[in-house]
């Protein structure tokens, strides 16, 4: 049962739209998920009360220091999946649910190196496993990609990346109005109107081929094995 967490100390880098996207592509996959809401912001929480039935995911909100590793251990048992929102600032809750973690992802806004949010997550990983022996795979994710973007520019980013022994996706987030309205509609990229929701197929694409990299990393540790699906294209 793997516990993913998603952490940049930088605000608005899309950590939580990338947990959401993860979330509801586990749930398609017929996988019970567990979201621990730990962003002040609540945008999970919120788009649960909206979703309502609709969906299997559940939400813990209010973690805190004192009440993340009993809410771990309550939702083991009733999980495949434990997905964890960190607050976009630097927060002694980074290093504990780090600890927790089976997978740390980090997401990292477009190909402009923003990077300094995410740089102070993966020293951290780097001064656990240097001091404490504490090995916690990891890697980053590009979000909110211009569909323009070429493969090449990726690339180079990539490139400069695993240069500093940071493992990346391939898989980038592109940045699509579906990823923003999900929060205002609640449901899923399934439940909107691809006739209303412009290039929605290519965001349910992009969601999927993110979920099916991820859980092939994860699944390399815990065995289990993953969905194959269509890789996305980079650029739209
Ligand atoms: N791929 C995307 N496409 C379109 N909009 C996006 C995408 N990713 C994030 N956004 C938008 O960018 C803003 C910040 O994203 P998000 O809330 O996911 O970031 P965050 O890292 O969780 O922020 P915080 O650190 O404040 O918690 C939101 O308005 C969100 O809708
Ligand atoms: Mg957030």
């Amino acid at each position: 049962m793997p516990v993913i967490t998603f952490a940049n100390t930088k605000g608005g880098a899309g950590k939580t739209t990338a947990v959401l996207l993860l979330a509801t592509e586990l749930e398609r996959m017929g996988h019970r998920v567990t979201i621990l809401d730990a962003d002040p912001q609540y945008w999970i929480n919120r788009w649960f009360e909206h979703t309502g039935q609709r969906t299997t995911i559940k939400v813990i909100p209010y973690v805190t220091m004192a009440s993340i590793e009993r809410q771990i251990q309550e939702c083991r048992a009733t999980s495949d999946y434990i997905l964890i929102d960190l607050p976009g600032s630097r927060s002694p809750l980074l290093a504990k649910a780090i600890g927790y973690s089976n997978h740390v992802l980090i997401p990292i806004q477009g190909c402009a190196m923003d990077a300094q949010g995410g740089a102070h997550v993966i020293e951290l990983l780097q001064y656990l496993d240097a001091k404490a022996g504490i090995r916690i795979p990891h890697s980053v994710v590009l979000t909110r990609v211009n569909s323009m973007v070429t493969t090449r520019a990726l690339h180079i980013v990539k490139t400069l990346l695993s240069e500093r022994g940071v493992h990346v996706l391939n898989t980038p987030i592109i940045e699509r109005s579906a990823f923003r309205d999900i929060f205002d509609c609640g449901g899923t990229l399934y439940t909107m109107d691809p006739t209303r929701v412009s290039n929605l197929l290519k965001s349910r694409e992009n969601a999927q081929a993110f979920a099916a990299e991820i859980l092939r990393r994860v699944s390399q540790r815990f065995g289990a094995v993953a969905p194959e699906v269509e890789t996305v294209r980079t650029a739209a």
